[in-house]
């Protein structure tokens, strides 16, 4: 049978650090992070072990999606630095055996891209189809009944040249039409255009959204996702598109590729990330992501640790062999992990966040690591709807007030889930706005930064920092590397509604990963003979034959 291992690659090894630059280090103190005070921060980023580092958008932008919307792409906005920055970040992370893959936005552009204004100026205009326009419906309406994420629907009226756009994001985020065969070479030139500067890969944004079914059909599905989905996610092309773009740019370089792909299955997972394929590396799912709210009532609901075993070992053995996983508990996108799935109280903060790490870097895949989630940075308490920045949060505020919800529980869910848990500022030092700035941070930092922070845990051995950093250096290299990065995986115990358990099996070796979720102390046993312990969150573990006393939330490696 074929394997994976055969055909080894760099980034099957690899582990990624995202860097979301605005909330990342202020170099400059307008109280905005930059591309300056990124490369300031390089050996604190080297020095956990990581040799991949995935950039959100640094392009030229009107932010109004926090650079997700670019009106350059071969430009940087002049808030995070210029193009002069850029080149010494790539240069400054290669000498430190980094490489940055930057974020791909290419399922839309800004609408102040010159491409957009010319496209809008008038039917006739060469642009007008790098677009999408259609003319309403009899009535006025909009051409069909989908809906946007930020906004009600995805159609907005232009009235100067009397038809609609399309815009499955802000209406500042018009989509592109990937149909046209000038807009993909554009798209074409211009990663070449990055690639040339030695880069390790890109990130792409919503990338499973791009393939726009010609006839434009109504939405039929209104329980799940966003009113539309079926039709342009994860569609026949969409899969075109990804093999044309990778044999005229992506074969030519050795990179490492993610499609950020909501709503999809194992076997689209396979479909994108089968080498033989040839589409990209590996994707991001979101179906661990779904599990603590009820998403149609915008409430948050309990963890249920059996359906999150159930859906990270389905990824975990479907794509065993037949593509390639990447593993991840934070983005910008997502509140913050321990605040969601561990518990940020003050006793258990740090021990739990060690806890959600060793499950996760014990996981076949290329593990992501979000900015400050090395640090066990938690979610944020907003005391009123004024403090969130995102867009999508006041989206969200105004969905619910109009359905009737009171202002408590729209907040209430908000501080669980808003995208500003993931952005408020990284917390570096004790000193004012955490030293993250020495002017007005953009967003206020987080009240906790003078116990949760950098300098506290790198001068402290025991910080989840040097947690981190020990798990990466496992799989990084050494005697486990191998079973790390191509064991097979194997659940134990599925019912345990407490103990999520696992073994990783290579070539006759066999790594047993047991993880606690809970506060209280529990005893387990595996069947299994413990033969050596290579990470552990606590001092010292307790076992007897094969069983093992675990405290709370512990979490262990064992050779067994
Ligand atoms: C992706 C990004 C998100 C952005 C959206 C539109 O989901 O991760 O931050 O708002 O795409 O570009
Ligand atoms: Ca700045």
């Amino acid at each position: 049978m074929f394997a994976i291992a055969d055909d080894p690659k760099w980034w099957h090894s690899a582990v990624v650090y995202q860097i979301y630059p605005r909330s990342f280090n202020d170099s400059n103190g307008d109280g905005i992070g930059d591309i300056p005070g990124i490369i300031q921060k390089l050996d604190y980023i080297q020095t956990l072990g990581v040799n991949v580092i995935w950039l959100s958008p640094v392009y030229k932008s009107p932010m109004d999606d926090n650079g997700y919307d670019i009106s350059d792409y071969c430009d940087i906005a002049p808030e995070f630095g210029n193009m002069a920055d850029m080149d010494e970040l790539i240069a400054q992370a290669k000498v430190r055996g980094i490489k940055i893959v930057m974020d791909l936005v290419v399922n839309h552009s800004s609408d102040e891209h010159p491409w957009f204004i010319e496209s809008k100026s008038s039917l006739d205009n060469p642009k007008r189809d790098w677009y999408i326009w259609k003319d309403p419906k009899a009535d006025g309406s909009a051409p069909n009944n989908w809906d946007s994420f930020f906004t009600p629907s995805a159609w907005e009226l232009d009235e100067t040249t009397g038809q609609y756009y399309l815009h499955l994001f802000s209406k500042k985020q018009p989509d592109l039409n990937w149909a046209n065969t000038e807009v993909r070479q554009a798209i074409y030139e211009m990663m070449h255009f990055w690639l040339k500067k030695g880069l390790g890969g890109f990130r792409m944004d919503v990338i499973n959204m791009i393939g726009k079914p010609a006839d434009y059909p109504d939405a039929t599905i209104f329980d799940q996702g966003v009113a539309g989905w079926e039709h342009w996610s994860n569609n026949v092309l969409v899969h075109q598109y990804l093999r044309e773009m990778n044999q005229q740019v992506l074969s030519h370089y050795d990179v490492l590729t993610v499609g950020e792909t909501p709503f999809t299955t194992t076997l689209d997972g396979r479909f994108y990330s089968d080498p033989a394929r040839k589409e990209v590396s590996m994707i991001f799912t979101f179906e661990h992501m779904g599990l603590d709210r009820e998403e149609h009532n915008a409430r948050p609901k309990a963890l249920d640790l059996t359906e999150l075993k159930t859906v990270l070992s389905k990824w975990q053995d479907e794509l065993y062999n037949k593509g390639w996983n990447s593993v991840y508990w934070n983005n910008h996108d997502q509140a913050r992990c321990v605040s969601r799935f561990g518990n940020d109280s003050d006793a258990y903060r740090v021990i739990s966040a060690k806890m959600l790490g060793t499950l996760l870097h014990g996981m076949s895949g290329t593990p992501y690591v979000y900015q400050g989630e090395e640090l066990g940075m938690c979610n944020k308490v907003f005391s009123d709807i004024s403090q969130f920045d995102d867009l999508m949060a006041h989206f969200h505020y105004k969905k619910m007030m109009e359905r009737g919800d009171t202002p408590e529980s729209a907040l209430e869910y908000l501080n669980h889930f808003s995208r500003d848990h993931a952005r408020i500022p990284v917390q570096w030092d004790g000193s004012e706005h955490a030293g993250f700035t020495t002017g007005t941070p953009w967003l206020a930092v987080n009240d906790n930064f003078e116990t949760v922070n950098a300098q506290l845990a790198t001068s402290d051995e025991n910080s989840i920092y040097y947690h981190y950093q020990h798990l990466i250096n496992l799989r990084r290299g050494g005697e486990y590397s191998d079973t790390l990065v191509y064991g097979k995986h194997c659940l134990l115990q599925a019912d345990d509604p407490q103990v999520y358990a696992y073994t990783r099996s290579y070539k006759g070796q066999t790594l047993l990963i047991v993880a606690n979720f809970t506060d209280q102390q529990l005893s387990r046993d595996f069947g299994l003979e413990f033969k050596q312990n290579i990470s552990n969150n606590y001092a010292d573990y307790q076992c007897k034959a094969s069983s093992i006393e675990l405290k709370a939330y512990q979490a262990c490696i064992f050779v067994v």
